[in-house]
């Protein structure tokens, strides 16, 4: 949430850190500001707009600036208002310092009325402008390194910063404490930022910064120092196999879109790199000890949010029957807040595109305290939840940019196909033969999925048929339960229509109660050995005029006679379906969104890294 950017360098900064803002913009949107040191004028330019990145572009329009370092920030507001006034950069009193945040100040009430019983004035209602003032604050004690130091000392909560100070403007500070901030390293200039995608054009070297550190960024070197001891740290820096081509549209009118249709392609190189010639799952990230620790775990829990929470609900079902391990899903903020019973008997599994959700964060700091093995399974390379966890599998979707998850979910789902398998082989409970047919067919998925996608046509006039229905009922069971809970998660998220998703057995319970024949109900009702039943909830739903929506197995016709509307997926064991049968759903939520002419890739008031509790 918020992203940030900084520059220092040989070039004109304020393209440099527009274009980063452009690339960081899915991480909030509600105001964006810059400052920058002019070289004209000797002395600190900054401007804001309420609004997305473009309304400050016009903005800048009006000036020709000159500058070699400065700061960014495109926000999603958590104390105050979205508006000018709070939006970043916040400066002191003297207009000095400058500073850009993401995070948040939990004690920043008690820190804002001590300075103003000190005389400070604060002008907005951020908790960022606390952070300026306490630096500014020090700063008179001593020189910047220990007023940073000294006021970051005061904070409670998570945040990172970079700051500008204009009496110094050869450099950038920067500090972390649980929220990401990468930089990256150029020739003669570096970069700073939320995100590897904000400076992938420039470079792809990368330095991490660990929480509770703070460095000196410099155009021709970087200096890490713990907040603590004040010693300094030395760090290697790493190559980030991303490039910037796979951060940009290609072409299509949405990240989402590109996003949906880039899935054959992930799901066709996780293959080839997890599963070798003889079809033996390989993990490159597992080292020995994890294996041996592998073999003792009798329990494991699934812990993440939103889309990577449904794809947990799923892991969990593939662990119990394929890898006989009882299993089970929680949200991360309940995980957290719940006092889990844990052992080093347990594997708590982390999955989360970004790996720095703050909730999924904080409870696998939980488990590692109690002694479970923890699993990260991540997207994002080099993030906060894959470097503390006790093992990393990268799930190799690529950057995902649109807000709405896509690709993101079903390189999941793939990979705890295969952890399941994994698992499995080593307790020694998955038949060779079922284990074969298995692996069979998780070769072919790749074609299968670009088979499901070529449906889009006939998904696009169903779209635009209910695009203005305010309420979809989504139902499935078993491995497609999850899978009626992302099609609705979707469609609510860029298109703003109600939509819930419903163990289909639970329909009896209450939901029935919506059916009537304006309400659409969305059906995953694909082989399986829940099929009769979802059939029979398909037809108590017509019994009530309904309207069927059905995504079903290719050549069901008894299914087809059914629906009002009737996709397909080829034909797959149970346990690879949730890949195949989501896909029709993105292209429904993605075509109902732009049919009502939604920002698909930034739908209001969500963020794509969640980094606040
Ligand atoms: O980065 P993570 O996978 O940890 O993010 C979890 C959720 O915030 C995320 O899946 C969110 O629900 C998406 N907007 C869903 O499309």
């Amino acid at each position: 949430m918020c992203g940030i950017v900084g520059y220092v360098g040989h070039r004109q900064a304020l393209p440099i850190i527009m274009e980063g803002l452009g690339h960081l913009e899915y991480r909030g949107y509600d105001s964006a500001g810059i400052a920058c040191y002019d070289l004209e004028r000797q002395g600190l330019f900054i401007e804001k707009e309420k609004g997305k990145l473009s309304e400050l572009s016009k903005k800048l329009e009006k000036h020709s600036i000159k500058a070699r370092v400065g700061i960014g920030h495109t926000r999603w507001a958590t104390h105050g208002e979205p508006s000018r006034i709070n939006a970043h950069p916040h400066a002191d009193e003297k207009r000095s310092l400058v500073l850009v945040h993401n995070g948040i100040i939990e004690n920043y009430a008690a820190l804002k009325a001590d300075l103003q019983a000190r005389g400070y004035k604060f002008l907005s209602q951020t908790d960022t402008e606390v952070a300026v003032h306490l630096i500014a604050s020090h700063l008179k004690e001593g020189n910047f390194g220990t007023a940073l130091r000294e006021a970051v000392k005061q904070l409670k909560g998570f945040f990172a910063f970079v700051i500008l100070d204009k009496d110094d403007p050869e450099k950038l500070y920067v500090f972390r404490r649980s929220n990401p901030l990468v930089i990256g390293l150029g020739k003669g200039e570096n970069f700073v930022a939320s995100d590897v995608p904000a400076f992938l054009s420039h470079t792809n070297r990368v330095l991490y910064l660990e929480d509770d550190e703070y460095g000196i960024v410099y155009r021709d070197k970087v200096e890490i120092f713990s907040l603590w001891t004040g010693k300094k740290i030395t760090r290697k820096p790493v190559e980030i196999a991303w490039n910037i081509a796979q951060a940009a549209k290609g072409g299509y009118p949405h990240f989402m879109l590109k996003e949906i249709y880039e899935q054959p392609v992930i799901l066709e190189e996780a293959v080839e790199r997890v599963l070798n010639h003889r079809g033996s799952v390989y993990f490159e990230t597992i080292p020995r000890r994890i294996n041996e620790w592998f073999r003792k775990i009798e329990k494991v829990f699934m812990v993440s949010c939103g889309t990577a929470y449904h794809a947990g609900i799923c892991g969990s079902v593939m662990m119990e029957q394929y890898a006989r391990i009882p299993s089970h899903t929680q949200v991360s903020s309940e995980f957290r807040y719940g006092d889990p019973i844990l052992s080093p008997k347990d594997m708590v599994v982390f999955i989360t595109q970004s790996g720095e959700t703050a909730d999924t964060l904080a409870a696998l700091r939980e488990a590692k305290t109690k002694g479970a093995l923890t699993l990260a399974v991540v997207n994002v390379l080099g993030s906060t939840i894959a470097r503390e966890a006790d093992a990393v599998i990268y799930t190799h979707a690529g950057p995902e940019i649109g807000v709405a998850s896509t690709k993101a979910y079903t390189a999941q789902l793939i990979t705890l196909v295969f952890l399941a398998l994994y698992l499995g082989r080593l307790k020694k409970v998955i038949p060779d033969l079922v284990y074969k047919n298995l692996v069979d067919a998780v070769r072919k998925l790749p074609a299968y999925c670009t088979d499901t996608l070529q449906e889009d046509r006939l998904i696009k006039s169903c779209a635009k048929k209910y695009a203005h229905s305010r309420n979809f009922l989504y139902l499935g069971r078993g491995y497609n339960y999850p899978t009626a809970l992302e099609g609705a998660l979707k469609l609510k998220e860029i298109s703003y229509a109600h939509a819930h998703g419903y163990a289909a057995g639970e329909m009896k319970h209450g939901p029935i109660a919506l059916v009537d024949h304006k309400q659409p109900v969305i059906c995953i009702a694909t082989e399986s050995k829940t099929y009769e039943k979802m059939i029979s909830n398909i037809e108590e739903i017509r019994a009530r005029k309904g309207i069927v929506i059905a995504i079903g197995t290719k050549g069901d016709k008894s299914l087809r006679k059914l629906a009002a509307h009737f996709f397909t997926i080829p034909a797959v064991p149970e346990i690879l379906s949730p890949i195949l049968t989501v896909l029709p759903l993105q292209l429904l939520a993605y075509h109902v969104a732009v049919f009502n002419h939604r920002d698909v890739d930034k739908p209001r008031n969500l963020a794509k890294s969640v980094t606040v509790e």
